[in-house]
């Protein structure tokens, strides 16, 4: 992969999201965003009137204790899920009044989704799994197929191509379903917990691939992590999540070193040497949450 983008697409076929993105700045903008499941007896309120923005090129952390609405609030950023109340901006457009088709096409031009468990299709080889959102949004099959193999090698992946997921290792299983989210060339790539479902040895390599995305692709990134040297090492902002509301959201610097959220502070106490776990970069500090 040698540009900014993995292949080649019509600047036109964007109209006007590109004219109104580039007016407003943000890939991605959450204003005001609730979100109930369930009614009465079994009403839970995961999300309470979140307001976020993801720059370009910047990587922004999610962090909080389990059941705070990490993961609600990333399926609602990427256009899986609907906000039960608040607008969703991607690229300065408001997707929230979307059809679930056209939210689907701006998702596949807009953001890619890393999920914690990969979501690869157990069906399809690497190749394949990383061909489809290209097949989807209209690529032809052995276009959508070359330029999978080339995402695929970018990713040390070449000799995995025709593998099924379930002959792959975790690592080359998260690398795939990186390669997949990329593919179509978001502006804005989502990771829930990207680094906890692999081994420790895996994770320092993931953590340096998201930097270099960031580095040479001016990536955006929104992230769920519980790993303390992950956020200080790549990302620029975090956000800490407790009970559905934002209880902090600042530079990562100020955020590591003058939490205000009783959450930040418990896990920075509960980390024993920040500065030495920092220097190895997502090597051993995973889960320090426990969540
Ligand atoms: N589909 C759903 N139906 C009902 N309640 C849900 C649903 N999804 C999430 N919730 C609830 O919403 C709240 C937030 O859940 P969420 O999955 O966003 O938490 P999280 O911060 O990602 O937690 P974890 O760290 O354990 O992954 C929890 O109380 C959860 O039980
Ligand atoms: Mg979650």
């Amino acid at each position: 992969m040698t540009g900014r983008r993995m292949h080649p697409r019509s600047e036109g076929s964007r109209g006007a999201t590109a004219e109104v993105a580039s007016v407003r700045g943000a890939v991605l903008e959450l204003r005001g965003v609730s979100k109930v499941y369930g009614e009465g007896a079994t009403e839970v309120h995961a999300l309470l009137d979140v307001d976020l923005t993801v720059r370009p090129g910047e990587l922004v952390a999610i962090m909080g204790p389990s059941g705070s609405g990490k993961s609600t609030l990333l399926t609602i950023a990427g256009t899986l899920e609907q906000p039960t109340t608040g607008q969703v901006l991607v690229g300065g457009v408001d997707v929230t009044g979307l059809s679930r088709n056209e939210q689907a096409r701006v998702r596949r031009r807009s953001i890619g989704y890393v999920f914690q468990d990969f979501n690869l299709l157990a069906g399809l080889t690497a190749a394949e799994n990383v061909a489809l959102p290209l097949e989807l949004d209209g690529v032809g099959g052995r276009a959508a197929r070359a330029v999978a193999l080339e995402a695929l090698a970018h990713f040390d992946l070449a000799d995995k191509a025709s593998r099924y997921p379930e002959d792959l290792s975790g690592g080359e299983r998260q690398r795939v379903a990186i390669a997949r989210a990329l593919v179509c060339d978001p502006t804005v790539l989502i990771c829930d917990e990207v680094t906890s479902a692999l081994d420790v040895s895996v994770q320092a390599a993931i953590v340096e691939l998201l930097g270099s995305l960031q580095r040479d692709l001016g990536l955006s990134m929104l992230f769920i992590t519980h790993n303390l040297p992950l956020v200080r090492s790549i990302a620029q902002r975090v956000a800490v999540l407790s009970q559905g509301n934002i209880a902090e959201l600042g530079e990562t610097a100020q955020v590591l070193t003058d939490p205000q959220a009783p959450y930040t502070r418990q896990l920075l106490a509960d980390t024993p040497s920040l500065e030495t776990a920092t220097s190895e970069a997502g090597a051993g500090e995973a889960d320090v949450a426990g969540a």
